[in-house]
């Protein structure tokens, strides 16, 4: 019996193991470095615009007697061909992607009369709108799938660009990403007075961005390892078209941007890095116009920009690369580190001649915090925001009808978030106690709130009052709203509290 042996198959199984474990080390590196790098995209330089862009049909409705203005949107499945040849199963409003832009006035008194001919319960929410909570279209006012509903208010908001989509709990990423979306213009005396490009479809076009994603011809829906971002897609989309381009005939050019993708930040500008005046964000017009190169949009943001054309050139709008202080982990796996090229304008040979902007818009017309009666924290993170998870049956929050509030919006999590309020269009006061940067100076109802980062949000709840309907706030992020980072508020009249949401099971 010696040791010498013995030792010695000690170290050969010590080898072994040791080469067994940088083995696996390489293979499991390897694996994440796979994982890293494939994780980001680009089709700047790779896409070549030969589509024609499509403008989503203006729907203007039909007036009844009483003036009410009455839209139809039917729900539907259908069959797109995004590209030649290749049919993929979409669902639309309509139509069988994406609906008509429904555009209306203020003062005015407008119904939808919505069917739904999916072969799913939905809801369809009108994003932006000032309105009452019970035709909101939030996940309790369900329709079930065969099924109508025909909501009504009147319009009494600034001109803007908002747009409607479905909210039902748990499947508004599924139900968004498969095509149901719109546009829905406001106008009134302000916007009308001021010369600003407002021809729909000529010199005032809607660009609705979305990031796509094909698993043959079907829609693919996976979420990618490490991506708690929700769905991201390797291609974009304008209004429904892959590679579009789009002639012009006008020196300036309004694009209305709605990010209506269910995950994807954007950070656009143009390809000759020209700059644009920003005119608009998601509740209407700036104060005054605002001359940049690059717009951050998250989903569910809209902005307005006006673009300046010289005769017989081409230009790309593009997505770069996202500098909103993510960690190196989140900017590569929440999508910050892709770029797009995403629509080419080309303008006609000789153009018509567009006044020049306006130096003043539209006067604020969100509160400033000073008449603010509550403050209130809401801290995001993916298990719930302050920590709960939605739940239909509770209100988390009461508001009295005609007071302002100030919400204080904190990150505290890594991964980004946004920040959406219903009924309400908000002034955000900072951003990490700083002022906030020009572009948020307009009125908005979507904020972005990157990681560790605060903002102060200031809003009024003018009415109406509803005890049992609920509003939602959330993260829009659809599979983040869809796991539970929302909570409802109601608004009541002064010494009224919170009522119970109608039962609304199927
Ligand atoms: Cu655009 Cu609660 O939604
Ligand atoms: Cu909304
Ligand atoms: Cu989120």
């Amino acid at each position: 019996m010696s040791s010498v042996p013995r030792s010695r198959l000690w170290r050969r199984l010590l080898l072994g193991i040791g080469s067994l474990v940088v083995l696996l080390l390489a293979t499991v590196g390897g694996c994440v470095t796979w994982t890293y790098t494939s994780a980001t995209v680009s089709t700047v330089g790779r896409v070549d615009f030969t589509e024609e862009l499509t403008v989503p049909p203006l729907a203007t409705g039909t007036v009844a007697a009483d003036g009410t203005r009455i839209f139809e949107l039917d729900m539907r499945t259908g069959r797109t061909e995004f590209r030649p040849g290749k049919f993929t199963e979409t669902w639309g409003f309509n139509g069988d992607y994406l609906g008509p832009t429904l555009r209306a006035r203020r003062g005015e008194r407008v119904e939808v009369r919505i069917r739904n001919g999916l072969p799913e319960d939905s809801t369809v929410h009108w994003h932006g709108m000032h309105l009452p909570a019970a035709m909101d279209g939030g996940p309790h006012q369900m329709v079930r799938a065969g099924g109508e509903w025909t909501p009504h208010w009147t319009v009494n908001q600034p001109a803007a660009t908002l747009w409607y989509h479905p909210h039902p709990h748990g499947a508004t990423e599924s139900h968004v990403r498969r095509g149901l979306a719109g546009m829905f213009l406001l106008d009134d005396a302000i916007a009308e007075s001021l010369s600003l490009p407002s021809n729909y479809g000529v010199d005032d076009l809607p660009v609705i961005v979305q990031d796509v994603k094909f698993n043959g011809t079907a829609l693919d829906s996976s979420h990618r390892i490490f991506r708690n971002a929700g769905f991201l897609g390797d291609q974009t989309m304008v209004n429904g078209t892959l590679a579009p381009y789009r002639e012009v005939g006008d020196e300036l050019v309004r694009l209305r941007m709605l990010n209506a993708s269910t995950a994807r930040i954007y950070n656009f500008g143009f390809a000759d890095d020209r700059s644009f005046a920003l005119i608009g964000s998601d509740g209407g017009l700036m104060p005054r116009p605002i001359t940049m190169n690059r717009l951050q949009l998250s989903p569910g943001e809209r902005a307005e920009i006006v673009v300046r054309m010289q005769p017989g050139e081409r230009t790309v709008l593009r997505s770069n690369e996202l500098d909103a202080g993510l960690d190196f982990w989140n900017q590569r796996f929440s999508g910050g580190d892709d770029s797009f090229d995403l629509l080419e304008l080309r303008a006609a040979t000789t153009l018509r001649p567009s006044p020049a902007l306006p130096a003043a818009l539209a006067a604020p017309s969100t509160p400033d915090g000073s008449d603010s009666v509550q403050e209130r924290r809401f801290e995001l993170n993916l298990a719930g925001i302050n920590k709960q998870p939605m739940a239909m049956d509770r209100i988390d929050l009461t508001v009295t009808r005609g007071s302002a509030e100030t919400w204080v919006v904190q990150n505290a999590d890594g991964m980004p978030h946004n920040f959406h309020v219903h009924d309400v269009q908000f002034r955000v006061l900072t951003v990490n106690d700083a002022p906030p940067p020009p572009e948020l100076s307009g009125p908005k109802d979507t904020v972005f709130v990157p990681p560790n980062t605060t903002v102060r949000l200031a809003m009024r709840f003018d009415g109406p009052a509803d005890p049992n309907s609920p509003y939602m706030y959330h993260c829009h992020l659809l599979w983040h709203e869809d796991q539970g980072m929302m909570g409802q508020f109601v608004v009541v009249d002064p010494g009224q509290s919170a009522g119970k949401p109608a039962h609304h099971g199927h």
